[in-house]
Order: C-alpha cells, then sequence, then structure tokens
C-alpha cells in the first residue's frame, strides 16, 4: 500500500525532492520508525573522499547511513531524508488519512549520492525599502537551509533606509531607520507620459524606526551558522547613499545644511551621494566598515553594492574634481574605480573578500572584487558601464549571477490571479505582452550561456534576489520569493538542465503542500 503510494510514477511523495539529488536509486522496501525517533536512526560516517557539502545516503529497510567529509554534507543528507521522509500534506488523498491515524515514517529505499553544482547559492532579501524582521528572516534562513540554499545576501542599507543599529555610529539607525512618510501600501510603481516617470501614492504614517540591534545579528548569525547559512551583509557605496546622507549630510557633494535629515520617501534612485572627493567620507566609512566586520566575525565576504551611482553631483563637486585630477581619473567612472578599489583593498587586509554589483567590474578594477551580475545588456540599467558576466569572467573575476529577468523575484510572476501589487520601475514594465518572470522562466536559466568552457569555472553561483519596494510584509515576500527559489536552488544545487520544467512542476505541486505546512504563503503552481 505504501510501497504504491511512494513509489507511482511522478506523484510519488518521496520522489518530489526538492532540490532533486544529482544521482539516486531506489529500491524495493522502506526503513520504518516512530517520527519522534529518526534522529537516532542515522548512522552518520565519514568519508574523506566526498566532496564539500557532498552526501551519500543509504536508506535499505534495516537501516539508513549518511557518509560526508563534513558537517556540511551530513547536515545536507538529512535535509534531503526529510524530504524522503514526508508522507504529509497532499490534501484529499490517503496520506492526509494515514497522516491523522499514525505517526510512522516509511522512508522509502534509496541510495543518494550528491553534491552542489555551485559553490554559492544565494538568496538576497532587501530589508532597506521594507523590513521583515528577526523572525521572518530566520525563517527564511530555514527554508533556505531546507532547499541546499548556502548564501544569504543581506541587504541592509539602501536609499530608503540602513537597517543596523552600529553601536559606535548611533547616529545611523537615527536617523536612517525611520521614514516619515512613505509609499502607501499597495502603491507599485506606475509610469506614466512619453518621459517615463514614475508615479507614486504617498501616506502621512511614519514607517520604523526599524533596525537590527548587535544582539539581533548575534543571534541571527548563530542561527544561520547553525543552518550553514553564510550571512553576507552589504553596505551599499558610493550610491544608494541617501539614509546614511539623512545621518551625515555633510558627507554628500552639496554639504552641511543642504539635505533633509531624513532618508528618501520614494522609490528610485537618489541624485546625493556620497563625496568620493571628501577625506572624512572615507575615514567614516572605513570606520563603518570596521564595525560591520566586527559584527559579522564569520562572513568571508562583504558586499559593498556600487550599483546605479548617479555621477552629476560628483561632475560639480570642487573636491570631487580634485580628487579626481590627483589620481588621474579621466571621467567620473573612474572615479568610481578608484573608490571601489580603496575599499576592497582595505576589506581584503581585514581578511574579507569584496563582491560588488556588476557596476564595479568597470575600468581597472581590482581583479579580487566578486561581480554580483545583475544587467542583462546595457540597456537594463545605467549603460554606459555595463560589462557582462562572461566579459567579467574572461578578466579573471569571480562572479556571481542574478540577472534581473531571471533571478528577480521580486518581478511579477505571472499567474492568472494575484492578489499583490508588483514594482516594475522599467521601460518594459509597459511592453505588451509584460515581461513576466514566471516559474517556468525561472528554470528554464542557463547561467553559462555567453561563457566559453575555459571560463565557467569563474561561476561562484547564482542567486534569487528579492527587491521590496512592493513587498510589505512577510506574507508578500513568500509569495514572490516561493516557489520561485524551489527553482533557483535546484539550478544552484543540481546544475541547469539536469531535468524537464514539466518533471520539475510535477514535482513542485506535491512540494508546494510541504511548504504549506510550514506556513510559507507559497504562490501556485499553475499547470
Ligand atoms: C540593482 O538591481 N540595482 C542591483
Ligand atoms: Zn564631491
Amino acid at each position: 500500500m505504501f510501497k504504491i503510494c511512494l513509489f507511482a510514477a511522478g506523484c510519488a511523495i518521496g520522489g518530489a525532492l526538492v532540490p532533486v539529488p544529482k544521482h539516486m536509486s531506489t529500491s524495493e522496501g522502506a526503513f520504518r520508525c516512530r517520527t519522534a525517533d529518526l534522529a537516532t536512526k542515522v548512522e552518520f560516517l565519514k568519508d574523506a573522499a566526498l566532496p564539500h557539502e557532498g552526501y551519500r545516503l543509504k536508506v535499505t529497510p534495516e537501516k539508513i547511513q549518511v557518509w560526508s567529509s563534513g558537517d556540511a554534507g551530513a547536515f545536507y543528507a538529512v535535509r534531503t531524508l526529510e524530504q524522503l521522509a514526508d508522507k504529509t500534506y497532499v490534501p484529499d488523498s490517503k496520506y492526509a488519512e494515514v497522516k491523522r491515524r499514525e505517526s510512522d515514517y516509511v522512508i522509502p529505499s534509496a541510495t543518494i549520492e550528491d553534491a552542489p553544482t555551485f559553490r554559492w547559492r544565494g538568496l538576497m532579501i532587501d530589508e532597506a525599502r521594507h523590513f521583515l524582521g528577526k523572525e521572518a528572516v530566520m525563517k527564511q534562513i530555514d527554508l533556505m537551509a531546507d532547499h541546499k540554499l548556502n548564501v544569504l545576501h543581506w541587504h541592509l542599507v539602501d536609499d530608503q533606509g540602513w537597517r543596523l543599529d552600529l553601536p559606535k555610529h548611533p547616529e545611523l539607525a537615527k536617523y536612517g531607520a525611520v521614514r516619515p512618510r512613505s509609499v502607501a501600501f499597495g502603491a507599485g510603481a506606475e509610469w506614466y507620459g512619453q518621459k517615463q516617470k514614475l508615479k507614486f501614492r504617498l501616506n502621512t504614517d511614519r514607517y520604523g524606526p526599524y533596525c537590527y540591534s548587535a544582539e539581533d545579528i548575534r543571534e541571527i548569525r548563530a542561527y544561520a551558522k547553525a543552518r550553514h547559512v553564510t550571512l553576507v551583509p552589504e553596505i551599499e557605496i558610493p550610491g544608494h547613499e541617501r539614509a546614511l546622507l539623512a545621518a551625515r549630510p555633510d558627507l554628500s557633494c552639496r554639504g552641511e545644511g543642504k539635505l533633509e535629515r531624513i532618508p528618501r520617501v520614494y522609490w528610485g534612485i537618489e541624485h546625493d551621494v556620497l563625496c568620493a572627493g571628501n577625506d572624512e567620507t572615507i575615514r567614516y566609512l572605513e570606520s563603518i566598515f570596521d564595525e560591520v566586520c566586527e559584527l559579522f566575525p564569520d562572513s568571508p565576504f562583504l558586499h559593498i553594492g556600487g550599483d546605479e551611482c548617479p555621477k552629476g553631483c560628483w561632475k560639480t563637486c570642487p573636491k570631487c574634481q580634485a580628487r579626481m585630477r590627483e589620481i588621474g581619473a579621466k571621467d567620473e567612472r573612474e572615479l568610481q574605480v578608484w573608490f571601489t578599489r580603496h575599499f576592497a583593498n582595505y576589506l581584503e587586509k581585514k581578511g574579507r573578500r569584496v563582491v560588488g554589483w556588476d557596476e564595479v567590474l568597470y575600468g581597472d578594477a581590482p581583479q579580487s572584487v566578486i561581480g554580483m551580475s545583475w544587467r542583462m545588456s546595457a540597456n537594463n540599467g545605467a549603460g554606459g558601464d555595463f560589462v557582462s558576466a562572461p566579459e567579467a569572467a574572461a578578466k579573471g573575476h569571480d562572479m556571481i549571477l542574478t540577472p534581473s529577468h531571471y533571478c528577480y523575484f521580486s518581478r511579477r510572476q505571472g499567474l492568472a490571479e494575484d492578489p499583490y501589487p508588483y514594482y516594475d520601475p522599467e521601460p518594459f514594465a509597459e511592453q505588451t505582452p509584460r515581461l513576466e518572470l514566471t516559474l517556468e522562466k525561472a528554470y528554464s536559466y542557463n547561467p553559462y550561456a555567453g561563457f566559453p568552457e575555459r571560463d565557467r569555472k569563474r561561476i561562484l553561483g547564482l542567486q534569487a534576489s528579492i527587491w521590496t519596494e512592493s513587498i510589505f510584509t512577510r506574507f508578500d515576500f513568500e509569495w514572490k520569493a516561493w516557489p520561485r527559489t524551489c527553482a533557483l536552488a535546484e539550478l544552484a544545487w543540481t546544475g541547469p538542465g539536469a531535468r524537464t520544467f514539466d518533471d520539475f512542476r510535477k514535482r513542485m505541486q506535491i512540494h508546494r503542500h510541504r511548504l504549506i505546512a510550514l506556513r510559507v504563503n507559497c504562490s501556485p503552481i499553475e499547470q
């Protein structure tokens, strides 16, 4: 009876693994035990020949054995085992009945050999636009671990908010963590007119103060570490800086007294950025990075942003122009290269590897900087400084790929019915049909496209990125993140092209019930 259900083609619960393992074979029989006893039934063994994060799992009617070379592999074997053992969550099926009647696990006999394709399997959460808070973030960390994702890229600062209460820099949270007014719930961005200006509906409600204390960070760090998730905080420089400038308006090119001491209240990009010609800017940022490194002692990577830095202020600022003459920069883009180089060197001396959005790869950017590629072409963003991921890899940069058309899950997902608003700030929002990032599109992403075989080793990994202009709570965050992040997780772990979308979709129809049972507001898997 169980066997038939478990092995029925395509709809087996034990077969609905996400991400699907690289190699799996099943055989007759099943291991049975009381649910409460499972943890004590697994025999963990060392096999130094297995790759980091890889594992071998063998289930027979007599026992369950896991081999790995280290803790991460054993951890991921247990995540697989949990899904294999799972017999819940298919409503209106015999399973629902069985679950009510007894609580034994019946785990199908199987042998699995598994290891990740990519080292960086990321999820980016933007908490600057809207703050999800500790519990919601910890829940995402759990979900990441369940899907074998291992990097939380934490976008903690931007024009619209500064979410870190740094004990040595209390001014940042004081001015940067609260917006006196904000964009109203449900108001996305609406385009109008030939000039394609954005229109927002503001409310007069105060938003915040919302930020993480040092104690919160310690707690979240420990939580993530136990789940083999690395936290990568992002401190944006030199643009997307309005929340910092609320605390230190003297560090803008316009100087003291010219800026209102509040973060940006609209979405979009602020034109006031950090003055790169002011030595005090450099000193201040160094002291912030010192403190961020103290708060995140076990993060090998630090993200310095670098995207979408308007250069208008620099063009007219005497200090920035003097700096350009001093360093021999021929234009303002080269000033940003100098700025990036300074902080990359600074952070590398502190033992960190620096990650930046693809804008930091322009010109003779330090080769040690890891590029995070988000733009598909020069039209998809600021233009002239565009360096594609394959070009950057050819120059020797390690790359993380999160192209907006495939990996920005804050984008419209093409559901027949969708109660949530989306933020579509780019010109293609007006195209008909709209460019939608459906589950199928997310799964169709081929990260190797454009990379010659020789440079594929430069792809450190893939990342789902979720911006929160139009995400107000954990409910709409989860609706947009899941199930599309499952698709990204499978591409990052199992590898692109391992299975057809039809195979993935069938597994997802079952897997979604697991997510619903975990109270994840997961959007539907449509036919
Ligand atoms: C970005 O979407 N500006 C990285
Ligand atoms: Zn300046």
